[in-house]
């Protein structure tokens, strides 16, 4: 195996990025026969009596040509295959822990009891099989799966476990959108690593890893660099999920094309949203239909995102991520001008009856280190010299590792930093709540997530949410000394044995103790 030294990574990642400033389709002719294909993973459908098996094992992958990079992956080198359910059906899954290490396997987004839901709890251990039943109970919504052991989540889920979990039901078979896998209904997966010098994910619980997650410099769409789709000619439907470890984007279309959203996190809007940019948290999923009826080639861009270190090269311009292609034949999906009925808000919903606050214990510590490096004057100034990026790649990336008692206790929900088996705290089942998510220590947006449940927000730091963000959520963005306001009702039981969980979806704030769990009965 060629080994890349870390200056040659760089370079390639400023050559790339010197490729991507200039017209992205004059690129696309000249470059496009040296560029990956869009990887569109394998349709999983349950066999004849609901079975779905899965397989996660080590492998290997070349993402950067000539380095071989070690992985995880799911009935496959890296990522999972896409699970196909319907609404109403119970799965017979089986989840195979081909590791040398402790698993869970997460279904994140469904609304499940607790003990299948494959939480911290819910342990696989190595060699072992999972073998649960798994209602599926919701409307047609693009979910996701991924590993959940604590405090090893950021671990599994940067080394490639994580796939996408879609549910159809009457609702979505009856409108005409878009739904020929992999030729109008595009699954893309956005992803960002750091390569170390021997080739491997960069993954390190330092510092600078509990202040901001990891912010990486590589952008992966399905598991590959930069890939290029050829698509139908027509109305694409691109099932977009954030599926980094803590990074946000702000995606747009590199004609500056309008694109309607039709979906979030647990299912379709009630009318297509028309939006010319479109901002995802970890975690987050929408579908987006983007008219390609004149056989354009387009490019999904991401803009500079102000969170901290967030617009670090090459994520300091817009950033092509991957190029479309739509000569292919007539697609047949279009753009309905309504989509499902929403429940309306309970007009009778009670007060708060929970606030959960993001706390960060170790900030202050990693702000400073931020600050000492000229981070914040680098931001301010919008200009990035090589001397400060230097310092701050090196706080990234290079900065020691903590202790793992550090780890555990750099962040907290409500001043307590997450432990296993300590459950405090029960839901009532059935009733619609008013739960308040916030930000604790006017440092940085977390994105929450919270487990058994979809759920409606009310406010955003008492604002109303855009009217993409007004269907069914299981992220919350909790600003910057802010907060969320969410209507959710648990519909599944969650025991003390089995619990429910809630976090920062900001894997590395996950593993470091902002989350906390909860019985629902
Ligand atoms: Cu996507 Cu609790 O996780
Ligand atoms: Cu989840
Ligand atoms: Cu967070």
């Amino acid at each position: 195996m060629r080994l890349i030294n870390r200056r040659e990574m760089l370079a390639a990642s400023a050559g790339a990025a010197a490729l991507l400033a200039g017209s992205p389709l004059a690129r696309r002719s000249a470059f496009a026969a040296e560029r990956p294909a869009l990887p569109i993973p394998r349709e999983l459908r349950p066999g004849p009596n609901g079975e779905v098996r899965l397989n996660a094992s080590p492998s290997s992958v070349e993402f950067l040509s000539g380095v071989k990079t070690p992985t995880f992956g799911i009935n496959g080198p890296y990522l999972g295959p896409a699970i196909r359910a319907r609404s109403g059906e119970t799965l017979q899954m089986r989840v195979h822990n081909g590791l040398a290490q402790d698993l869970t396997m997460h279904w994140h987004g469904l609304k499940i009891p607790g003990d299948v839901d494959g939480s911290p709890y819910n342990i696989i251990r190595p060699g072992a099989n999972w073998d649960i039943a798994l209602p599926i109970d919701q409307h047609a919504a693009t979910c996701w799966f991924h590993p959940h052991v604590y405090p090893a989540t950021a671990e599994l889920v940067i080394k490639g476990l994580a796939g996408l979990f879609l549910i159809d039901d009457e609702q979505s078979d009856a409108l005409p959108l878009p739904s020929t896998w992999g030729v109008d209904d595009i699954p893309v997966i956005i992803q960002d690593r750091h390569f170390n010098s021997d080739g491997a994910f960069f993954h390190r619980f330092n510092l600078a890893a509990v202040t901001t997650g990891y912010v990486e410099d590589v952008a992966l769409i399905n598991g590959a660099v930069y890939p290029q789709a050829k698509t139908a000619r027509g109305w694409i439907r691109l099932r977009l999920l954030n599926g980094s470890n803590a990074r946000s984007y702000r995606l747009a279309i590199s004609d500056d094309r309008p694109f309607f959203v039709i979906a979030s996190d647990g299912g379709l809007l009630e009318e297509p949203v028309r939006l010319s940019e479109l901002t995802m948290y970890a975690g987050e999923r929408y579908e987006v239909l983007v008219d390609a009826r004149n056989g354009n080639p387009f490019e999904l861009v991401t803009r500079p995102v102000s969170q901290l270190a967030m617009n670090l090269p090459p994520f300091d311009t817009d950033l092509p991520l991957v190029t479309f292609v739509p000569d292919g034949a007539d697609g047949r999906g279009r753009l309905p001008d309504a989509l499902v009925p929403l429940e309306p808000l309970d007009v009778n919903l009670p007060p708060v009856s929970r606030n959960f606050v993001m706390n960060m214990n170790l900030d202050d510590q990693g702000m400073k280190l931020f600050r000492e490096a000229g981070l914040m004057a680098m931001n301010k100034s919008g200009k990035s010299d090589a001397e400060t990026l230097r310092k701050v790649r090196a706080l990234l990336y290079d900065g020691p590792p903590l202790s793992l008692s550090q780890q555990l206790s750099a962040n907290a929900v409500n001043g307590k930093s997450f432990a296993l088996n300590e459950v405090s705290d029960n839901a009532p089942i059935g009733v619609n709540l008013r739960w308040r998510l916030s930000e604790g220590d006017d440092r940085m947006l977390h994105p929450v997530h919270i487990h058994g449940c979809q759920f409606r927000l009310l406010s955003i730091s008492g604002k109303q949410p855009p009217a993409h963000m007004r269907g069914w959520k299981d992220i919350a963005p909790v600003e910057k000394g802010g907060f969320c306001d969410i209507q959710v009702a648990f519909r599944h039981p969650a025991s003390r044995q089995y619990p429910f969980m809630l976090h920062c979806h900001i894997l590395e704030h996950e593993d470091s103790g902002m989350m906390t769990d909860f019985t629902v009965s």
